[in-house]
């Protein structure tokens, strides 16, 4: 074995959280050494008055900007390719995104290529950018992706019709501005399917083949705040629920980020990629499966994540612990009303072969507690459909 391979990391940008912190999203920009903006958005946070109110910021400290708004949801190649030719073409020096997981995997695909030039496909994989990025600062809007904090940029290949994961400690943000009143603007069916991708990265990096004792608090207090505070954010979005989900998001992120992800993960980017289905949604609805399939791989993991989810495991096995999560799951997602099945939601069971091939390479597949051999990738997908 190498000695590299039993080394583990733990990396997370400076952050700076609570109500109102996006009023300091200038000052970090220029403490960055910026002094032209990229500020990338999408449409839907530009017309919730985000960015005038970002803009205000960086003006306070005569940062000059160009604004780049062209973002959709599984953000795409073709995107990414154009945003960086307008920020080499305005001489822009620092990055600022604005938004959910699309706006600030846009931005960091714009930064990969803006230092390492050539197109975004080549970047796709485990530790394949060679160049340091422009200074990258973010500001989520969703408590769902965890993309502020973490080293992963997922981009749709248009040709391909499949999601790239690019995953490098050197997209890391330098730093994350963590402000719960953004997610007031959020739709509740929004704030339902990116909780669940929160759980579902909390999930995967506590059972995953580099989860420690780093992560694991984190990942396991995610899921404790998601229990509580999901359902009344989505319900009432109240500030305290709002809050609650803004922590589990940033310590899923903080988790997944240094323990990678899993088989849910894996199964759900060709959804995005052949479908364009919300990827908080296809995690919500292939956890269950890939829970149920994982669970004898790590029992002691996933009794302790029932005892997160609220399950009184009192007088119970340790396997029978295990096993009632997946009712926990369930009644979450219930009391969400998201979508239990592939088929509610579009996807044709003759595509089911093309996305297993696709998802056996994925490379969250290699954290996962266990392996899984492209028939039975099939199977859960079926399970799931
Ligand atoms: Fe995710």
């Amino acid at each position: 074995m190498n000695q590299d391979d039993s080394l583990l990391k733990f990396e997370v940008p400076e952050i700076i959280y609570g109500l109102g912190a996006l009023g300091k999203i200038g000052q970090c920009a220029k403490r960055l050494g910026g002094e032209k903006v990229f500020l990338v958005t999408d449409p839907g946070i530009l017309a919730a008055g985000w960015i005038d109110e970002t803009i205000k910021y960086l003006e306070q400290e005569d940062l000059e900007y160009v604004l780049y708004d062209n973002v959709v949801t599984n953000p795409r190649d073709f995107q990414v390719e154009q945003g960086v030719q307008l920020y080499l073409q305005k001489g822009c020096d620092v990055i600022v995104a604005v938004g959910g997981g699309s706006p600030i995997d846009t931005a960091k695909g714009v930064a990969i290529l803006a230092s390492n030039h050539g197109s975004i496909s080549e970047y796709e994989g485990c530790n394949k950018i060679d160049q340091p990025i422009p200074p990258l600062v973010c500001a989520p809007t969703t408590a769902g992706t965890g993309a502020d904090v973490t080293q992963f940029a997922v981009i749709t290949d248009t040709r391909k019709r499949m999601k790239m994961t690019i995953l490098s400690r050197a997209i890391t943000p330098d730093i994350s501005v963590v402000d719960p009143n953004l997610l007031k603007t959020k739709p509740p069916e929004l704030i339902a399917a990116t909780g669940m991708d929160t759980l579902t990265h909390a999930f995967e990096a506590y059972v995953s083949s580099l989860s420690w004792s780093m992560t694991d608090p984190h990942a396991i207090h995610a899921v404790e705040l998601v229990a509580k505070h999901l359902v009344d954010a989505v319900k009432y979005r109240s500030l305290t629920a709002l809050e609650g989900m803004s922590i589990a998001c940033l310590e899923a992120g903080i988790a997944f980020s240094n323990a990678i992800l899993g088989a849910v993960h894996a199964l759900a980017h060709p959804l995005g990629g052949f479908y364009d289905i919300h990827h908080g949604v296809a995690n919500a609805i292939l956890l269950p499966a890939v829970v149920r399939r994982n669970i004898e791989h790590s029992i002691e993991k996933y009794a302790r994540l029932a005892i997160a989810m609220g399950s009184d495991t009192r007088g119970m096995t340790q396997e029978e612990a295990a096993m009632s999560v997946l009712g926990c799951i369930d009644r979450l997602t219930d009391e969400l009303q998201l979508p239990k099945k592939l088929s509610e939601v579009g996807v044709r069971r003759k595509d089911i072969p093309s996305m297993a091939d696709r998802a056996q390479y994925d490379i969250c597949m290699l954290t996962n507690p266990c392996t899984y051999e492209v028939d039975e990738i099939k199977n859960i997908y079926a399970e799931a459909w």
